[in-house]
Order: structure tokens, then sequence, then C-alpha cells
């Protein structure tokens, strides 16, 4: 009995988040971040270090009210509730919580409870404080304003903290927070790769060759944030056109070359009735 204990005790230990986590999937030190900014691949285990977190959080009594942020209710559910890598799963048997979905709640033996919030629904979290919260792919959510509403509720508690999991995309919201990191945000990267020994190899076989080295590859796979959206300049370009150009004259951009071999500063000449093209773009989001 005395043996079988130890050596559950040894398996609960060696198979614990903090002896298999990597680095950049265990908190950062230091208790002088609000926002810890998660940016990683496809794969990488980003919803599993988010669950992870949540249990430790409840476990520790760190946070007794947290906010569980997913693009749709049906990601919250299946995916960091339900999901493989979610809540529920990465629980131990003796710290479980018992999941209400109607409630859209996770009660945990302490008393120390979670709720599931749809990123397309912002008004829901009008109201609610939480001392806790947890955002999956950021980068996906429809309504930028959600993020809006669950600041203004992280308000309970001495340190509120928020932790943010995404595959990045240059949207405005990630830019900002990235532009905090020092300050009240902390950053930890990741890629794909990285968590290659815990993904089925025919993911790395199909997907990954599929990808690797693409444009879309450097951002799913690599976790590179790119700011350079093919189209973005002529799409500035034409924004910044159109608000320099008087009421009724757009007559600025390229006109068709009555050349057969044009060269290419014909193809944004000045026109008469229009004014410069400005020196310098503005970037678009
Ligand atoms: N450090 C780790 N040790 C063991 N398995 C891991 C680790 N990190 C992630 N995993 C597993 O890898 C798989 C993918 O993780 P997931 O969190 O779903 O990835 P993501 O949300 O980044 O797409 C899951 O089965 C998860 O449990
Ligand atoms: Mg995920």
């Amino acid at each position: 009995m005395g043996s079988s204990f130890a050596a559950q005790l040894a398996d609960a230990l060696e198979n614990s988040w903090p002896a298999v986590a990597r680095p950049n999937q265990l908190p950062p030190p230091g208790d002088w971040w609000q926002i810890w900014l998660l940016l990683a691949g496809r794969g990488f285990g980003k919803t599993r270090t988010l669950a992870e977190w949540v249990c430790d959080q409840s476990a520790s009594g760190q946070a007794s009210r947290i906010a569980l942020v997913a693009a749709t209710a049906a990601d919250a559910r299946d995916v960091l509730v339900e999901g493989e890598s979610g809540i529920l799963s990465v629980s131990p048997t003796w710290f479980r919580p018992i999941y209400e979905p109607s409630k859209r709640r996770l009660t945990w033996p302490n008393g120390a409870i979670a709720t599931t919030f749809s990123a397309e629904e912002p008004e829901r979290l009008r109201g609610p404080q939480h001392d806790a919260a947890v955002c999956d792919e950021l980068g996906a959510w429809s309504r930028p304003e959600t993020w809006d509403m669950l600041q203004f509720g992280l308000r309970l508690g001495h340190n509120p903290r928020c932790l943010v999991a995404t595959t990045p995309r240059p949207i405005k919201l990630i830019r900002e927070l990235l532009a905090r990191e020092g300050h009240d945000v902390v950053v930890t990267r990741g890629s794909t790769y990285e968590n290659r020994a815990n993904l089925a190899p025919g993911f790395f076989d199909q997907v990954i060759r599929k990808y690797e080295g693409s444009r879309l590859g450097r951002q799913e796979l690599n976790a590179e944030l790119l700011e350079d959206t093919p189209g973005a300049l002529k799409h500035s370009l034409a924004k910044w056109i159109s608000r320099l150009a008087p009421a009724g004259n757009t007559n600025i951009w390229p006109t068709p070359s009555p050349s057969p071999t044009p060269r290419p500063h014909q193809h944004l000449c000045h026109q008469p009735g229009t004014r410069r093209l400005p020196q310098r773009f503005p970037r678009s989001d």
C-alpha cells in the first residue's frame, strides 16, 4: 500500500505540468505583469497552457472568479473546457471542477468559479467582475470590443491578471499589447515545432510540410507577426488618396498605359486637377 502510494505520487509529480511544460509555457516570474501574451504557432500547446494556468490559479487560491473567453461559445465549451487540452482534461482527479454547461460555469472544490464567454457577445462581459482571465485565440475574435469589456471587469483581488494565447495576426489589439511589452505586458513566444513530440506524426508529414516556408506557415507555425500583408500598401495608398483628392475627383490612381511596354513610373503619374502623392504613407491595420 505504502509503496503503491509512493509510486502514484512519483507518477503524479513526473506528469505534473511544472515537470512536463516547456519554459515558455510556464508563467513568467515576477508580479509586475498584468497581461501574459503567449504568441505561438498552431499546436504549440497554447490552449493547454491556458487550461493549466487556470487550474493553478484556482488551486492556489490566487484567483476565484475567472473569465474564460474564446472566439465563440462553442470554442469556449468544446476547446477550453471540454477539449483534449481543456480544463476538465488537465485537472487532477482530486481537484476537478464541476461543469454546468447551462450556467457556462465551472466550480472547483474550494469554491473558485470560472465562467465561459464568447468573443461574439461583448455585452455579457458588462457587469461581471473577475480576478483572472484567459483569452484563447485573440487574433480570431470577431469583436475586439469584447477585450475592452473584459478589461473593465478585471478588477477583483490584489493583482488581477490575464493570459492571452494566440497565433499572431497583425491586428490593432495585438500590436497594442506588443507595444506595452515590458510595462505591464510580458510576452513569450513559441513555434509549432517545439511541441512536435506531442503532435500526431501525420500532422507534421502532411500539414506542416505543406505550409512550411510559406507566408501562411511563417504566421501559423513560426508565430511571426507579419506586417507586410500583400496589397496593404496599395490599400493604404488608396485610402490616403481618397482623403486627399478633392470631392468628385479621384482620378489619381494609375490609368491604363497606352504604350505596350510602359515604364514603371508611368503608372503613378500626376494627373491634372489632382494632388501629389504623399511622400510617406500611413500603415493600415
Ligand atoms: N508541454 C507539453 N507536454 C505534453 N503535451 C503537451 C505539451 N504542450 C502541449 N501538449 C499537448 O499538445 C497538443 C496540442 O496542444 P494545444 O494546447 O491544443 O495546442 P494549440 O492550442 O497551441 O493549438 C495537446 O494534446 C496538448 O495536450
Ligand atoms: Mg488551441
